[in-house]
């Protein structure tokens, strides 16, 4: 493939910048290195936030439909290398390869929507004289970009999530310095060379590639950055919240989400979807189906028909358009798991399916009566390992979803309406699936958790307030 096996430049400025320091990406995979990667300097980092600074001047004025014409054409330039750009996830993250089409599929629709928000940012009037001393006075409200947006993204959507902080910030005006994960860099300078051939001023979009304590550290510090937008883990997550001072901050953090199976359902239809939400690319989402509480009276059934459907995975290379389930992403999270499957096999809980590594590949794993305490139980896991539990009430279920140090998305599926109105209230979580699991997202939908999974939300138009700074203007008649 074109871009393997090259040395990759910094891109600061609208310039291709040779680094001083590299380091050799692998692939998760096979162990094969892919590319020389720069490992940029602190003097380089500061160069690529002095670009974003310079360049507030550039996208700040630039009318909306200019962005939103910038925006479009990505996604088409995109479209035209899908073929190219998936394999280019597939294998720096060894994400199999029709999960890397959908991603690419869904970067798409997400710069598309992004485009179109640029074209919608608007603010409201305001009746002032609804109060004594505010008559005579006309008031409306504007949002203005923030200004230079540090991104830093995670391995496990090296596009689409990308694309969730880029959109909003070019839609809304900003310039971004983006630090991308150190696995996944070579998507992030794909769509850097789209935003280049697009026409996005030089300075609004600086790539930047390195390690969290040069580049990170730097982005979460500088001054001259206004808003910080992290993907990733909760210990990192609440590091740059320590960091960032007075920035403004969004963390999509992770999770152990969990779905209810209610009695009163149909369990065929489901299983299909909860095998997806479990091991769709290894249980490295953020929204992975981790935890399972059936009813009682239909345990028995789902387990069965559950385990049946996993034992169809594939297993194998990520290049290969069949393979289901690949590597984990370093070979330290394969021994990890190992250990957390371990600690639930000492406790009593039964393994019911996997357990067991191929190379770098943790088979999909299936745990029974796992207890709440345990790390595969309370932690985020994210690989493939999966628990289902037994529970006699959906009060029972719904606490024990509920029993988590994360909230990001819950699903419940149930015939009963009362049921799904009370699971819908009760849950303390972002986002409640009714008959789905939580590991439904599509791109312009308010996504965020509570507690230990973060805050704020992405989806573009959410994404874009959490961008802007809300300014009020009053004209007084009177003067
Ligand atoms: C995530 O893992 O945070 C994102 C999940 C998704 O976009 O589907």
């Amino acid at each position: 493939m074109k871009t393997t096996f090259e040395k990759k430049k910094l891109y600061i400025d609208g310039e291709w910048v040779e680094a001083r320091a590299y380091t050799t990406l692998r692939s998760p995979y096979s162990g094969e290195a892919l590319a020389e990667i720069p490992a940029a300097t602190e003097e380089e980092v500061r160069l690529a936030i002095a670009a974003a600074y310079e360049a507030r001047g550039k996208m700040k004025p630039m009318p909306a439909y200019q962005r939103a014409a910038i925006l479009e054409k990505v996604a088409s330039l995109l479209q035209e290398r899908s073929e190219e750009a998936a394999r280019i996830i597939a294998t720096e993250a060894a994400k199999p390869l029709t999960t890397a089409k959908a991603e690419v599929a869904r970067t798409i629709q997400t710069y598309k929507f992004a485009a179109e928000e640029a074209k919608r940012i608007h603010g409201e009037t305001i009746p002032l004289d609804a109060a004594p001393g505010g008559e005579n006075r006309i008031a409306f409200t504007t949002r203005e970009p923030i200004g230079v947006i540090g991104a830093i993204t995670p391995f496990n959507f090296p596009m689409n999530l990308v694309a969730h902080k880029l959109g909003p910030a070019f839609a809304s005006g900003n310039t971004v310095v983006l630090k991308p994960a150190s696995q996944t860099p070579l998507s992030s300078y794909l769509i850097a060379e789209l935003f280049e051939a697009a026409g996005l001023p030089k300075g609004a979009l600086n790539v930047v590639t390195g390690s969290g304590r040069t580049v990170g550290d730097q982005i979460v510090t500088d001054p001259r950055v206004s808003m910080v937008t992290f993907t990733g883990s909760p210990e990192v997550g609440i590091g740059i919240r320590n960091k960032a001072g007075l920035k403004r901050v969004t963390l999509e953090l992770g999770s152990n989400s969990a779905v209810i199976v209610d009695e009163q359902t149909d369990i065929d239809r489901m299983i299909p979807r909860c095998v997806f939400g479990a091991f769709s690319f290894q249980g490295q989402v953020c929204i992975s189906l981790q935890r399972i509480y059936v009813h009682e009276k239909r345990y028995d059934e789902f387990v069965e028909k559950f385990i049946a459907a996993a034992q169809q995975l594939k297993i194998g290379d990520p290049l290969d358009a069949s393979t289901d389930v690949s590597a984990l992403i370093t070979p330290q999270d394969v021994e990890r798991s190992l250990q957390w499957i371990e600690e639930a096999k000492q406790s009593g809980a039964t393994v019911a399916i996997g357990g067991e590594r191929q190379g770098n590949i943790l088979l999909p794993t299936v745990i029974l009566n796992a207890a709440p305490t345990l790390k595969v139980s309370c932690y985020e896991v994210f690989a493939p390992i999966v628990l289902i539990n037994k529970v006699s009430s959906i009060d029972e279920a719904i606490e024990l979803v509920n029993d988590s140090r994360y909230g990001l998305q819950a699903g419940i599926y149930t015939d009963n309406v009362h049921v799904a109105w009370k699971a819908a209230e009760k849950l303390h979580v972002g986002g409640v699936l009714v008959n789905d699991i939580p590991t439904f997202r599509v791109d312009h939908m308010p996504y965020g958790g509570v507690k230990e999974s973060g805050f704020g939300r992405e989806g573009i138009r959410y994404a874009i307030e959490e961008m802007t700074e809300l300014k009020l203007v009053i004209f007084n008649r009177n003067q």
